[in-house]
């Protein structure tokens, strides 16, 4: 019998946890093998299906961290503890993973989109063999409200460089005690930034390309540059044509993308 490609596991949610009002992690109830920068298909019954980034693995269960923005976002945020969902994946290219070993790797994220990073930052502070030689991390979020993984960002400080930035404190009650301005402002902040330092960029579109042109005037190789995409998908898996960018599909060829390969892809 041939298997149906577009059939996912029912899977259960076993954990939610509120990050803000418009943003979730949910934990899936079983073991995901997977690579940091995956994606999974989630499909939610009568709402529709959307790729999400894997934002945690454990040995029984694993993690998405979503943003609340629309059709089938909004039908996930009514589930609860208990109540199920259906899988596909995990799919894509993840993290070159090998390409950071022993290496100086700058991990610089935006938003919502640190949650597509952060397996790759549990694997290398945790992992014993690919595991870079020095971590450092710039996080940005748009005001005190809005920061994500909280408790994680703890235990990534006691590990590693971690700057943590705000665009603005204006409208918002909670204290303040990182950096205030675009991530971009805090790259030259970085220490030992240089040719051979990897380099990981993912967050909105302007925020990536002007990353990269501060990247470069601190003479980091584009060609060790990686981003991730986000692009509308429906099948996941190269049938499609959805999430196609000239000759690339976004589902399969990435979402990662060496940003030599990445700069011509970016609309
Ligand atoms: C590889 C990949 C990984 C992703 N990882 C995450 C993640 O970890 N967490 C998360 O919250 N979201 C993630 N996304 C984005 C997520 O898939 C979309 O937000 C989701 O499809 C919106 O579905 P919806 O039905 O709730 O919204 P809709 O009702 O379809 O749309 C609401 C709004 O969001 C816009 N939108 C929809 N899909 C996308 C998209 N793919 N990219 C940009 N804008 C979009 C629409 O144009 C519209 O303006 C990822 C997307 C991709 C391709
Ligand atoms: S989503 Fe169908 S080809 Fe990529």
């Amino acid at each position: 019998m041939v298997s149906n490609i577009y059939e996912g596991n029912e899977v259960k949610i076993v954990k939610i946890h509120k990050h803000t009002k418009m943003e979730r992690t949910f934990t899936l109830g079983c073991e995901l093998v997977g690579c940091p920068g995956q994606f999974v298909m989630v499909s939610v019954a009568h709402a529709g299906e959307i790729p999400i980034s894997i934002s945690g693995f454990s040995s029984d269960t694993f993690e998405i961290t979503v943003r609340n923005t629309g059709k089938v976002t909004s039908r996930l945020f009514e589930k609860k503890i208990g109540d199920k969902v259906s899988i596909r994946g995990p799919y894509g290219e993840g993290f070159p993973l090998a390409d950071f070993q022993d290496q100086h790797l700058l991990v610089i994220a935006g938003g919502t989109a640190v949650a597509a990073v952060k397996p790759l930052i549990e694997y290398s502070l945790t992992s014993n063999d690919c595991a870079a030689r020095k971590l450092d991390l710039l996080i940005g979020f748009r005001s005190p409200k809005h920061v994500l993984f909280k408790t994680e960002l703890k235990g990534w400080e006691k590990n590693g460089g971690v700057i943590v930035t705000v665009d603005t404190t204006e409208n918002d009650d909670e204290a303040w005690a990182g950096g205030i301005g675009f991530v971009v402002d805090f790259v030259k902040y970085v220490d030992d930034l240089g040719p051979e330092t990897k380099v990981v960029v993912i967050g909105p579109p302007l925020m990536m390309t002007n990353t990269v042109k501060e990247l470069s005037r601190h003479k980091v190789c584009c060609k060790n540059i990686w981003t991730s995409f986000e692009r509308h998908m429906k099948c996941g898996v190269g049938k499609c044509g959805h999430c196609r960018i000239r000759d690339k599909y976004v589902c399969v060829d990435g979402p990662v993308f060496n940003y030599v390969e990445a700069a011509s892809l970016i609309d």
